[in-house]
């Protein structure tokens, strides 16, 4: 089974996994880091499930040597990671915490000294609190203390990093964050979150060029969630709803980054909300970069609101489901990994995660039998592989995640990992979806082997 889905792929494909520091760290406070957006979100009551804070999480801070060890028995060629931006510029501008740098330097050497490539990214969502309380990405200067944070860190890191990500999904901070509110910061304004959207792209671009400065050799790119919008119907009405729900997901992101506008569809929609765009910023943003990122988890069917205004999710009713509530469908990576080849033609595609959640459960004798991810992740893989039967530069996949962690607005109530984390104990233990990866990686290898 597995030698049939490894053969889709070529074989220096990569296969790896992800996380991001606030949901696995922990170390709160120590070492001179500072408050972020998400520590404060947490404090605040009724934001996050049961309360749940970042003040532990998985401890990765301190066990990631042991952390290590588990990928080096998983087989993985890379480790996706994000670096804790408090943790480097506590006062968001000016001074730099060695003691920070310190222990991602610790955690790049560890990767490679183990053969596994860090792939960094560098914002995954914990904005230092101080620049949030001086306006935070709405303002245009939080572009220039982004810049201030990513110098620091290529400046230490440039010469061992060969992979780089500016930004995890902007599309969640933008409309979550700001616009929605149910993620930190907790804002609610579409002005806001348009602001948000451009000052995220705009910091993309003038990160790429300092990283291309300390990194000359690095492969730089960025993280994109996309969702494929099927319309739900060949109704006109839903056909135009999904290709809003494409415009405000997929298109106002990608359309910037690959082609230096936004677009002109949804630029109309929001013309009244739209923030100063300066000569030059678009420019900025359509820098050329190596690889695309895309994280995808489901595509959902897309439908015209009854009622009027904006697009709404239309439920497949036979669709299995995720315990996020999410729906299984393979198809859609597949086609969102073909539609983005097709109409921008990216270098390279990494799918950067994908992955589910499911309520899993120790056994009697201990251990965590998760065969719903399994699956999951055989069709997800093989989904993938059709796209690359289909001429997309697919280059590599990260499974999210390696551990169970804390999932935002859900706290410690969702379980992503190949690694089960019992956190009362914080003692790991890998699920049957840990070994069935493991064996798909091994049998890659032995292609690889037995080809050369
Ligand atoms: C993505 C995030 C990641 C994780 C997964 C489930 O949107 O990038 O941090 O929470 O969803």
């Amino acid at each position: 089974m597995s030698n049939e889905l490894v053969s889709q792929f070529p074989s220096d494909f990569v296969w790896g996994a992800a996380t991001a520091a606030f949901q696995v760290e922990g170390a709160s406070r120590e070492d001179g880091r500072s408050e972020s957006v998400w520590d404060r979100f947490c404090a605040t009551p009724g934001k996050v499930r049961n309360g749940d804070t970042g003040e532990i999480a998985c401890d990765f801070y301190h066990r990631y040597r042991d952390d290590i060890g588990l990928m080096r028995e998983l087989g993985i060629d890379a480790f996706r990671f994000s670096i804790a931006w408090p943790r480097i510029l506590p006062e968001g501008r000016g001074r730099v915490n060695q003691a920070g740098l310190d222990f991602y330097d610790r955690l790049v050497d560890e990767l490679l000294g183990n053969g596994i490539a860090p792939y960094a990214t560098l914002f995954h969502w914990d904005t230092p609190q101080c620049l949030e309380d001086e306006g935070g990405w709405p303002e245009r200067s939080t572009v220039d203390a982004f810049c201030e944070y990513v110098e620091a860190v290529a400046a230490r890191l440039g010469d061992r990093v060969g992979h780089w990500i500016t930004h995890n999904e902007p599309w969640v901070v933008t409309w979550l964050g700001y616009g929605g509110g149910n993620h930190a910061p907790g804002r609610a304004s579409d002005a806001e979150a348009l602001a948000t959207a451009h000052h995220l792209l705009l910091s993309h671009g003038r990160a790429v060029e300092i990283l291309r400065s300390h990194s000359p050799n690095a492969e730089i790119g960025i993280t994109l969630n996309i969702d494929h919008a099927y319309p739900a119907s060949d109704d006109p009405a839903d056909v135009a709803a999904a290709r809003w729900a494409d415009g405000q997901h997929n298109r106002w992101f990608l359309d910037p980054i690959f082609r230096g506008a936004y677009p002109e569809d949804m630029l109309e929609r929001w013309a009244a909300a739209m923030p100063e765009i300066h000569p030059g910023d678009l420019e900025a943003i359509a820098v050329p970069i190596d690889f695309l990122g895309i994280n995808n988890y489901s595509s959902p069917l897309i439908g015209a609101s009854p009622v009027g205004g904006r697009p709404v999710v239309v439920r497949r009713p036979d669709a299995e489901r995720t315990d996020m509530g999410w729906e299984v469908v393979p198809d859609g990576l597949h086609d969102i990994l073909v539609r983005v080849t097709r109409d921008y033609a990216p270098a390279a595609i990494y799918v950067t995660e994908n992955g589910a959640a499911y309520a899993d459960v120790r056994g009697h004798d201990g251990s965590v039998g998760d065969p719903e991810r399994q699956a999951f992740l055989r069709a997800y893989i093989g989904a993938a592989g059709r796209a690359v039967a289909d001429g997309v530069p697919l280059r590599g996949y990260f499974t999210w995640s390696l551990l169970d962690n804390f999932e935002w607005p859900w706290g410690y109530g969702k379980r992503f990992g190949l690694v089960y984390v019992d956190y009362p104990t914080l003692e790991r233990i890998p699920k049957g979806s840990f070994y069935w990866y493991r064996d798909l990686i091994a049998a890659q290898r032995e292609r690889a082997a037995a080809a050369a």
